[in-house]
């Protein structure tokens, strides 16, 4: 297995995901563990992160020393080879620029970890990688008994290496997609130079996820909020994997979920995994809460605030829980760390993450360091349907961002049957290729519009209300485009709503992009 030591790098879990892309185990830990632990570890190799210090000033984190003294291979990224170099008596200079962004090196000498791995070749014969560069200080005199290993123009060390112990550094950032090579260069050292065997694989992450999970609680209860969607859902498929009936789930249906969703839950998890579940029907009390409210933030808070509490009165019936377990995935870790330090509140969000501290329970988050894919894989490997694995997010306030203005049950049923039938036909209907257009799409769903307009069906005039469609296209939900559908899909699904849905009698296709839109409405 391999030690990654974290010096506090934003994308310190990339390094563990590209390891574990390499099918070798590895585990992120403080930069500053105790040598005892470093000695005890039995790291096949360690790599030590990137991270925001500077090792010109004092004070700043240091590499454990036992780690140079292990006799295994290590990898110093970014901050990592500062410190290294520093460490083993190199220089670090304070950078004067700071270079950020793409950037070409030039692959210098053989060494075992960059030989025949490159983006192309130049004329002279010189194998060059695509990189991404994030640093301000940079190494000006390599240690004792390293050879130059790469370089740019900007950085003329951009990586070094002491073959004979084996100790590599590089200034650039393997592990981001932008740096083409990256994966193929982690994997090189982590299987060629330290001798991993590739064969880790989800069936593995199961069972050591399993064991990790009945060591923390023991024999203690554990109690998880249940929403449906992907994260809670696969937290509490391997929970239950892992201690079965000391957990309880608790499902609150707020009446703001899609069509027959309450139904489903409780057909996959009580019904079919066997996990106890309670279900609560709070459609009145939200409702209550709700009744003229128009306000989109209030209406937001009203939710969030409600959810908290009816989960609080189902967690108190649980006399003996001392857990509570979230879904937290990595990319909600980074995006909580990063919480407070600029920009405006576009939007309250709430999920089921946010739960307050006076439960007073611990928590147990068997995901926070896995990324949304690996959470969908290892969902299927722990036998959740593949539909449901893959589903669009669903936000926390449900349809009550869906329905402008004022939440109503008579809204909400009418957009939950327009949404189904907006869903059942993007995922009947297949490109070229044969991918369905739901898969197509990152997101879609209807949005109700409380405005009526006039139309004629039969001999008749009708005046009722609007429904919007929405789909969109995005990697990551910051950017998105709005989705071209083909003209008859959406005409079949403008049809079938008008036909079977009483009470809407116009649809609408929402052509904005975010920014400057967002995607939800409210
Ligand atoms: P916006 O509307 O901000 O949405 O472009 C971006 C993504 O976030 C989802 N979203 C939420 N998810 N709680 C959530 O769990 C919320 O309060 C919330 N509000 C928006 C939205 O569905 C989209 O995927």
């Amino acid at each position: 297995k391999i030690l990654i030591l974290d010096f506090g790098s934003q994308v310190t879990q990339l390094i563990a995901r590209r390891v574990r892309d390499a099918g070798v185990f590895s585990e992120v830990y403080p930069y500053d563990v105790s040598d005892e632990f470093i000695r005890n570890y039995g790291a096949a190799g360690v790599i030590l992160s990137g991270g925001q210090n500077s090792v010109t000033e004092g004070d700043t984190p240091r590499v454990p020393q036992a780690v140079f003294a292990l006799g295994v291979p290590v990898f110093g990224i970014c901050y990592g080879m500062q410190a290294m170099a520093e460490q083993l008596g190199g220089k670090v200079e304070m950078g004067k620029v700071r270079e950020f962004g793409y950037a070409e090196v030039r692959a210098r000498g053989h060494t075992a970890l960059l030989s025949d791995i490159s983006d192309f070749v130049t004329s002279d014969g010189h194998g060059m990688l695509k990189v991404w560069m994030s640093h301000g200080d940079k190494v000006d005199q390599m240690p004792p008994g390293f050879k130059l290993m790469a370089s740019t123009t900007n950085c003329p060390i951009a990586g070094m290496a002491d073959e004979e112990r084996r100790f590599y550094g590089v200034q650039f950032h393997p592990e981001v997609t932008h740096t083409d090579q990256g994966e193929a260069i982690l994997k090189r050292f982590v299987v060629d130079i330290c001798g991993c065997t590739p064969d880790w694989n989800m069936p593995d992450y199961i069972a050591e996820a399993v064991a990790s999970i009945r060591k923390q609680v023991g024999s203690d209860e554990v109690i998880l909020g249940l929403s449906g969607g992907v994260d809670s859902s696969v937290a509490a498929a391997l929970i239950h994997r892992a201690i079965g009936d000391q957990l309880t789930c608790v499902f609150v249906d707020h009446g703001l979920l899609r069509l027959d969703e309450g139904n489903m839950v409780m057909e996959m998890f009580a019904e079919n995994l066997g996990v106890k579940v309670i279900r609560v029907d709070a459609t009145d009390q939200f409702m209550g809460h709700l009744a003229g409210v128009t306000d989109p933030e209030a209406k937001r808070k009203i939710i969030g605030r409600e959810f908290v509490e009816v989960f609080q009165v189902e967690s108190g019936k649980l006399k003996n829980a001392k857990w509570l377990a979230q879904g937290t995935i990595y990319p909600d870790v980074i995006e909580s760390a990063g919480k407070g330090k600029k920009g405006a509140t576009i939007k309250s969000h709430h999920n089921v993450g946010g739960l307050p501290e006076t439960l007073n329970l611990k928590l147990l988050e068997p995901l926070r360091e896995l990324f949304k894919d690996e959470v969908r894989k290892l969902g299927v490997a722990l036998g959740l349907p593949h539909a449901m694995v893959y589903r669009h997010p669903f936000p926390g306030p449900g349809l009550g961002v869906r329905i402008l203005g004022e939440v109503k049950k008579e809204f909400a049923d009418l957009l939950r049957r327009a949404d189904a039938i907006f869903i059942d036909e993007l995922r009947n209907t297949k490109d070229e290729s044969g991918e369905s257009w739901y898969d197509k799409t990152s997101q879609a769903f209807a949005v109700f519009l409380p405005v009526k307009s006039v139309g004629v069906m039969g001999d008749g005039r009708t005046y009722e209300y609007v429904v919007a469609l929405r789909a969109v296209q995005t990697q990551d939900f910051m950017t998105a485009h709005w989705a071209h559908l083909p003209y008859e899909l959406l005409g079949r699904v403008s049809n079938r709503i008008i036909n079977e849905v009483r009470g809407i009698n116009r649809v609408v296709y929402d052509i904005s992009g975010k920014p400057p839109a967002t995607i939800e409405w409210e």
